[in-house]
């Protein structure tokens, strides 16, 4: 089973490109919404919540665990291999074989990559923008990869100011939604971006406001839009062959498709493994944006 986390729905964007290619896993997904943003929440306040969650889902059966959100990923993705994944320390094995009933002595952590490496390519006017959190654009990974790859051209950045809040209330369209992209999209725009990333799992579900409002800011400039989600998903299967995770890998694993989860949000079967969806706040978006996703109703690429 694959876990899944973020500190809402968006994750779920991160969710749609791994269930495309992995359709038959069973999955659990998270999401922090009691404790929504994160993104200027102090680092060690999302580590904790990282723990946290890590523990939850390894309980309940995760085999590895994806964190899909660009925030906890900056903040805490080294403490978690650091205390989960490290198969060479004792104390680490001991505490995943307790956490897991004595399944399994470590788990690995697939987490968000800022696309700026594929931007920097694809980009012909040598501006990339970059939107996403201010823990994310702070944080040591990021400005890492920003500086390894950014020979040559120019990476602005602005915090997606309100986009998180606008996602988490369904708001991904409309005058209102189309004010608070602009106010953010401008100055990357302004700056002269024509390959804007995303760098927050909620922002793809504004991909369409995105455009709109690109276009009426620079009418005459084809702007590219990157989603790292379609990436981490390829990653993810990788990890799951080399650890011999995959479910058609599997020999004597458990069937976890028929266990009973107390406190489910929702639990679906699509003909394939089953998806739980946990919220530590009220479900509704989650459910309502999950079952959009599964009806097609949400374009499945920026
Ligand atoms: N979706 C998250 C990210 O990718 C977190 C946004 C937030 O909670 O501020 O950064």
């Amino acid at each position: 089973m694959i876990g899944i986390f973020d500190s809402g729905v968006g994750g779920l964007s991160v969710f749609r490109e791994i269930r495309k290619i992995l359709p038959e896993e069973s999955y659990i997904y998270y999401a922090d919404n009691a404790n929504c943003p994160y993104g200027d929440k102090p680092a060690g306040f999302v580590i904790g919540r990282a723990r946290e969650i890590t523990e939850f889902l390894v309980k309940e059966g995760a085999q590895i665990i994806v964190v899909a959100c660009n925030t906890a990923t900056a903040a805490a993705i080294g403490t978690l291999r650091a205390e989960y994944s490290d198969k060479e320390s004792q104390e680490t094995r001991q505490r995943m074989l307790d956490l897991s009933g004595g399944r399994q002595d470590h788990i690995m952590f697939i987490g968000m990559e800022p696309a700026v490496k594929a931007a920097a390519k694809i980009t012909k006017s040598g501006v990339v923008g970059v939107l996403a959190t201010s823990g994310t654009l702070h944080g040591e990974k990021y400005i890492n990869t920003r500086d390894h790859y950014s020979n040559g051209i120019t990476v602005v950045e602005h915090v997606g100011k309100g986009f998180v809040e606008l996602v988490e209330n369904g708001e991904t369209s409309g005058e209102h939604a189309e004010q608070i992209v602009s106010a953010s999209l401008k100055p990357l725009l302004d700056a002269g971006a024509d390959t804007i990333v995303l760098g927050c799992t909620h922002y793809p579900f504004l991909t369409e406001t995105i455009r709109k409002v690109a276009s009426c800011i620079a009418p005459q400039r084809e702007i590219e839009i990157i989603d790292p989600a379609p990436a981490v998903a390829r990653h993810l299967l990788d990890v799951m062959n080399e650890e011999g995770l995959l479910h058609n890998l599997r020999t004597g694993a458990a069937d976890d498709s028929n266990r009973e989860y107390p406190g489910t949000a929702a639990q679906e079967t699509a003909g394939t493994g089953s998806v739980r969806l946990v919220a530590s706040s009220s479900s509704q978006i989650l459910d309502r944006l999950y079952s959009r996703i599964e009806k097609k109703e949400l374009p499945l690429r920026p």
